[in-house]
């Protein structure tokens, strides 16, 4: 009886992670091809199997699953200020000793100070750091290469564009899948969410975080600015590794 109480708790928040998946997919078709190539990133660099790596601005967890799925041996901290998605994260994730949930506001200079201390092999972060203003995104990546061991590897999938040469952006975005926007929509799946009542003092909390908005800065910038920043953070290589379009993913090497 227990044990089935348990199963469809735990089918609730995966169920709510996949549509989270789905939502997300509908606006980044490669999303799972972003995501494989931060898991085989996080493969070069990995302690023998059990890598020691941090999720950062996880949402629900979605990559700390892939990792896992990867690397079963992985412990994960996944960290994210959303107290609803990190909700989903503890539901999907609850009585799973390899990962470690944590509430971090990545525009604040002491998040590093919530997490588990380090060394991390790994941070990875993918469709996030764009919700940082400049200064802060510096910061967090001084902050990301003081949480890593010497030659540990910080990889973000983003909206990291080449803007020198648009004409060349447009054709290169042209070759993305296209997206399927059948499915739900950033703003129903938080409507959705606003009707369920898990959720109701943590949206409260959640848009007091956001001051009421669903989707705060958008700071986009050249690839160039993101490789100048980690250099200037310490790290020793930097470069793009894998790009679609204006997508790509940004690496790093302590
Ligand atoms: C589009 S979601 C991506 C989540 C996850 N990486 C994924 O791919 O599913 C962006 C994430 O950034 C998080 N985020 C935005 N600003 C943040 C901040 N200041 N500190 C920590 N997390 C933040 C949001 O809460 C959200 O979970």
């Amino acid at each position: 009886m227990i044990d089935t109480h348990l199963a469809e708790e735990r089918s609730f928040w995966t169920g709510w992670q996949e549509s989270w998946d789905h939502q997300q997919e509908g606006y980044l078709p490669d999303r799972e091809e972003r995501f494989s190539v931060l898991a085989a990133l996080v493969g070069v660099v990995a302690d023998g199997a059990a890598p020691r790596v941090l999720d950062l601005a996880c949402g629900c967890g979605s990559i700390t699953s892939r990792i896992l799925g990867r690397f079963p041996a992985a412990r994960v901290v996944a960290a994210d200020i959303d107290p609803v998605l990190l909700r989903i994260a503890a539901g999907v994730f609850e009585g799973d000793g390899r990962v470690t949930l944590a509430e971090v506001d990545l525009r604040l200079p002491d998040w590093p100070a919530s997490l588990p201390a380090g060394p991390y092999d790994a941070v990875v972060s993918a469709t996030a750091l764009h919700w940082l203003e400049p200064d802060a995104l510096k910061a967090v990546h001084h902050r990301v290469a003081g949480l890593l061991r010497p030659g540990g590897l910080f990889a973000d999938a983003d909206h990291l564009p080449l803007l020198a040469t648009p004409s060349l952006d447009l054709v290169a975005a042209a070759l993305t899948p296209p997206s399927d926007r059948a499915g739900e929509g950033w703003e129903e799946w938080w409507e959705r969410v606003a009707r369920t009542p898990q959720f109701t003092e943590l949206l409260i909390k959640r848009n007091r975080r956001f001051g009421g908005e669903l989707h705060p800065a958008e700071f986009t910038p050249a690839a160039g600015w993101h490789l100048e920043s980690l250099g200037a953070a310490g790290f020793s290589e930097a470069a793009i590794v894998w790009r679609r379009g204006p997508a790509a993913v940004v690496a790093a090497l302590r």
